[in-house]
C-alpha cells in the first residue's frame, strides 16, 4: 500500500500575521514524521508523533499554546484511534501535560478503559510516569493577553459558532506500509470555556475516527456542533459507501453546515490511500506528503 500522512492545525479565520507560523508548524509535523513512515513505522506511531510535534508548537491550541478557560486554567483533550482494531484511547479535561495524545495512546494500550476525564485521567498519567509540568509551562503570552481581553467582556460567547473566534485544534491521519490507518486529535478546546467543558476532539467519531476498511479522519472547529453530526465518522461512512476521500470530506462539511450550522474542517485518508480535506471556515492550516511531487504540500486557503 502507499504510505500517506496529512495533518491539520485548526480551521478558523487565521489572522494574516499568524499564517506563516501555522504553515511552518504543519509542514514541520509532516516533514519530521514522514521518514518514520518510510522506514516502516505504524500509522499509529506516525499520528502520535505528528501530533506531539504540533502539541509542542506554541502556535496551536493544544499542549503548549492552549487557550485558557473561564477561570484562567488550561484543560486539554485528546484521542487516538487504530484503524486495525477500532481501538481508541481518549482523555479529557487534563492539566499540566505537554503531550495528551501520548497519554491517550497509553490508555488505549492499557486495554482496561477507553476514556478517562479530569482527576482520573490525571492520576492515570501520573501513574504511567508522564511528566506533570507547572501550568506556566503550557501558557503563552499570546493566550494570557487574549484571556485578559475577553475575561470581563460580557459580549463574549464561547458557544457562538459564528463568532470570529480562534480554534487551533491539531490532528493527524496516516496510512502505513501495511495499509493500516490511524487518526489522532488534540486540543485545548475553546477560549474561556467552562471548566470541565469537553468538545468534540476526544469523542470517537466526532474528533477522530479510523477504520481500515473505509478510512480515517481528524476534525477541527466548533466542537459543540461537530459532536452533533459525529463529523469524523460521518466522513468515513461516506468513504464506506464508496465516495473517495475528497468527496467524503466535502459531504461531511456540507452536513455540518446544513444540519447544525456548524463551522469546522476535516482531513481524511480513504482505504485506497487518497487524501481529502474540506472546511467551511475562512481558512484551515493543513499539510500532507504529496507522493507526486515528493514534497510536503502545506496550505491555509483552498486557493494556495
Ligand atoms: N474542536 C475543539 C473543541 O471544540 O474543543
Amino acid at each position: 500500500m502507499p504510505i500517506r500522512l496529512i495533518v491539520h492545525g485548526g480551521a478558523w479565520d487565521i489572522p494574516a500575521e499568524q499564517e506563516d507560523a501555522h504553515l511552518r508548524g504543519v509542514t514541520a509535523a509532516v516533514q519530521n514524521t514522514w521518514p518514520m513512515l518510510q522506514k516502516g513505522a505504524s500509522a499509529l506511531d506516525a499520528v502520535e508523533h505528528a501530533v506531539r510535534i504540533l502539541e509542542a508548537d506554541p502556535t496551536f491550541d493544544s499542549g503548549r499554546g492552549a487557550f485558557l478557560n473561564s477561570i484562567g486554567e488550561i484543560e486539554l483533550d485528546a484521542m487516538i484511534m487504530d484503524g486495525r482494531s477500532l481501538d481508541f484511547g481518549s482523555i479529557a479535561a487534563v492539566q499540566n501535560l505537554l503531550h495528551p495524545v501520548s497519554v491517550a495512546r497509553r490508555l488505549m494500550e492499557s486495554r482496561e478503559f477507553r476514556m478517562l476525564v479530569g482527576s482520573g485521567a490525571q492520576a492515570f498519567a501520573e501513574r504511567e510516569g508522564f511528566t506533570q509540568l507547572p501550568p506556566e509551562a503550557l501558557l503563552t503570552e499570546r493566550e494570557l493577553a487574549y484571556f485578559e481581553q475577553i475575561k470581563h467582556d460580557s459580549n463574549f460567547r464561547s458557544h457562538d459558532p459564528f463568532g470570529p473566534l480562534p480554534g487551533d485544534t491539531v490532528g493527524a491521519v496516516a496510512m502505513d506500509q501495511g495499509g493500516n490507518l490511524a487518526a489522532a486529535t488534540s486540543t485545548g478546546g475553546t477560549p474561556r470555556k467552562w471548566p470541565g467543558r469537553v468538545g468534540d476532539s476526544p469523542i470517537p467519531g466526532a474528533g477522530a475516527y479510523a477504520d481500515n476498511s473505509c478510512g480515517a479522519a481528524s476534525t477541527t472547529g466548533w466542537g459543540e456542533n461537530i459532536m452533533k453530526v459525529l463529523l469524523a465518522k460521518t466522513v468515513t461512512d461516506w468513504e464506506e459507501r464508496g465516495q473517495n476521500a475528497q468527496k467524503a470530506a466535502q459531504k461531511g462539511i456540507q452536513i455540518l453546515a446544513e444540519k447544525v450550522k456548524g463551522l469546522g474542517g476535516v482531513i481524511t485518508i480513504d482505504a485506497q490511500g487518497q487524501y481529502g480535506w474540506a472546511y467551511n471556515t475562512p481558512k484551515m492550516a493543513y499539510a500532507y506528503w504529496n507522493p507526486e511531487t515528493k514534497h510536503t504540500h502545506a496550505a491555509i486557503k483552498l486557493d494556495t
